[in-house]
């Protein structure tokens, strides 16, 4: 290679930069269990507790000796990785078992049909793309039903079975036509006028301020942090951001959004009117617990409204677990405890065990349309390699009656019964600890005001948390990041392996990490 090319920096430079101004732009060599690893200048491995945990995508940590041990028999074995458009049983495996899951946790019965994707933001927009297809057939078929309503009007008053009384031109807001005029096709112009516009509409999304769905072109609409988004605003979709548990505004935006079309239907010898609701709302989107948001979980009440919303709209509701699902808070569904039904699911991250990149997008029979596997794909989804780690995750978690997710649930109440120890021992500092199972945030209180310069600046520049991250990492050799849409708030994920010795070492570090902002005290970071 040419040594220009070696030496010149091409592959996310500025990212690198930003990182290296909080001493985070580590290399790390090595991973295994909660722990990184990198090396020192004598070339020696240094250990690093990592609390980013793959921002939730290693719920078994690095490098699991039973999902690397699988991996390495599917590759030793030859398994064809690529094998489009052939049967794939191992797919269907994967599909089933999550159906076995979901159906108990949420106490359904109906499938929900799977299609896979590669990374969370993929799934989400399969599950996007899904909704509208849905949503285009169904106004397709109110439509041919219309014009099927139309021609039977016609038939009806030219044979003289029916009439066209004068109180439809009144709900119709139009005036009769002139005597001697057709008024069949004066009500029928007017119907179609009526439809036009809602029959035509683009579809409106909906979802929570603070939600995060993914950086695609699609996906980024639906993500509420304006500085991903708005830049491209010209490319998207239309969505309106609502803020959780607010059941009147959301009966406002049903009221504002919604729309109907009307359907001539022939009755008692006239022609009247059918209302149908028309389907503008394409999907609701949310988290279950916002992850890169700040660690917000959704209250009941938040559930209950986007339930109530569903049922006046016909909404569909897209429940993201990309980063809540898995196992992480004790369940597969994150969602289920809420008593939160999905007519989406989309998980992914730890669906891949640490090393495939897998999602999967799950979709309820009621709204499952069968041609969009004819419409949608993906060279790389559904590839068996990713299949077979997916279904290992899955046994690992299935294994002993689930003895996998009572140890998330149960090490993420001592994790979180630690920080609130140190977030009451620095109420000054510390204003909230927030998540449930290892879907941990630390928030600390603003320290714009701070007149300690370092922290102050910091602050107000949204880099406090990473410069916290960079003493942590250097001071302690403890990895964890802010969430990017709520810089106060540290955010831990650790692998349900964490031991008590970890929370213990966690507990020093933040400690220390709230007594320097306590104390004003920037001179005591350690940034390399
Ligand atoms: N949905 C949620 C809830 C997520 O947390 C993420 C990613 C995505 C979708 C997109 O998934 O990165 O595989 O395309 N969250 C990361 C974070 C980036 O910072 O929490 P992806």
């Amino acid at each position: 290679m040419n040594s220009d090319y070696a030496a010149t920096e091409l592959a996310e430079p500025n990212l690198r930069a930003l990182l290296g101004t909080a001493g985070l732009d580590v290399e790390y060599v090595r991973g295994e269990g909660n722990t990184l690893f990198r090396l020192g200048a004598d070339g020696q491995e240094i250990p690093v507790l990592d609390f980013a945990g793959g921002y939730g995508s290693l719920l078994f940590g690095h490098s699991h000796p039973e999902i690397i041990a699988r991996a390495r028999q599917l590759l030793d074995e030859g398994t064809p990785v690529h094998a489009q458009f052939s049967s794939h049983p191992y797919a269907n495996r994967l599909a089933a078992e999550l159906n076995r899951i979901v159906h108990r946790e949420t106490g359904t019965t109906e499938p929900y049909y799977a299609t896979f994707a590669n990374s969370g933001a993929e799934a989400i927009e399969a599950a996007v793309k899904h909704a509208e297809l849905d949503r285009v057939l169904r106004l397709g078929e109110l439509l041919e039903r219309i014009a099927a309503g139309a021609e039977r009007a016609r038939e009806a008053v030219a044979d003289g079975s029916a009439v066209v009384p004068d109180s439809l031109f009144t709900r119709l807001r139009t005036e009769p036509p002139a005597a001697g005029q057709d008024r069949t096709e004066a009500v029928l112009a007017a119907v179609a006028a009526h439809n036009a516009e809602p029959g035509s509409r683009p579809p409106l999304f909906l979802a929570l301020e603070g939600g995060f769905h993914g950086k695609l072109m699609g996906s980024v609409q639906l993500t509420h942090n304006p500085g991903y988004r708005e830049p491209f605003d010209a490319l998207g979709v239309r969505t309106r951001f609502v803020p959780e548990g607010r059941a009147d505004l959301l009966k406002e935006i049903a009221a504002e959004e919604g729309a109907t079309l009307l359907e001539p239907v022939v009755e008692d010898g006239e022609i009247r009117l059918a209302e149908h609701r028309a389907p503008v709302f394409c999907a609701f989107l949310l988290e279950p617990i916002q992850g890169e948001g700040g660690i917000r979980p959704l209250t009941q009440e938040g559930a209950r409204a986007v339930d109530e919303f569903r049922a006046a709209t016909g909404c569909p509701v897209v429940v993201d677990e990309v980063q809540s699902g898995m196992g992480r808070t004790g369940a597969l569904l994150a969602s289920a405890a809420l008593g939160l039904r999905g007519d989406y699911y989309v998980l992914a991250k730890s669906l891949g065990g640490g090393i495939a990149k897998a999602s999967v997008m799950l979709v309820h029979e009621s709204c499952y349309r069968p041609q969009f596997e004819l419409v949608h794909s993906s060279t790389f989804a559904k590839d068996s390699f990713s299949c077979h780690i997916a279904l290992k995750v899955l046994e690992l978690l299935e294994a002993d009656g689930g003895s996998a997710y009572r140890r998330a649930a149960e090490r993420g109440e001592a994790l979180k019964a630690m920080l609130d120890r140190v977030r009451l021992a620095f109420p000054t500092v510390a204003a909230e600890v927030r998540g449930r199972g290892l879907m941990l945030g630390f928030e600390f209180r603003d320290q714009s005001d701070s007149p300690d310069q370092v922290l102050g600046e910091a602050a107000r520049t949204g880099m406090i948390g990473y410069v916290l991250a960079g003493h942590l990492l250097h001071a302690h050799r403890i990895r964890t990041f802010p969430t990017a849409s709520a810089p106060h708030t540290l955010r831990f994920e650790p692998s349900l392996l964490l031991t008590d010795e970890e929370i213990g070492r966690l507990e020093t570090a933040l400690t220390d990490v709230c007594a320097l902002v306590r104390d004003r005290a920037s001179d005591r970071l350690v940034t390399s």
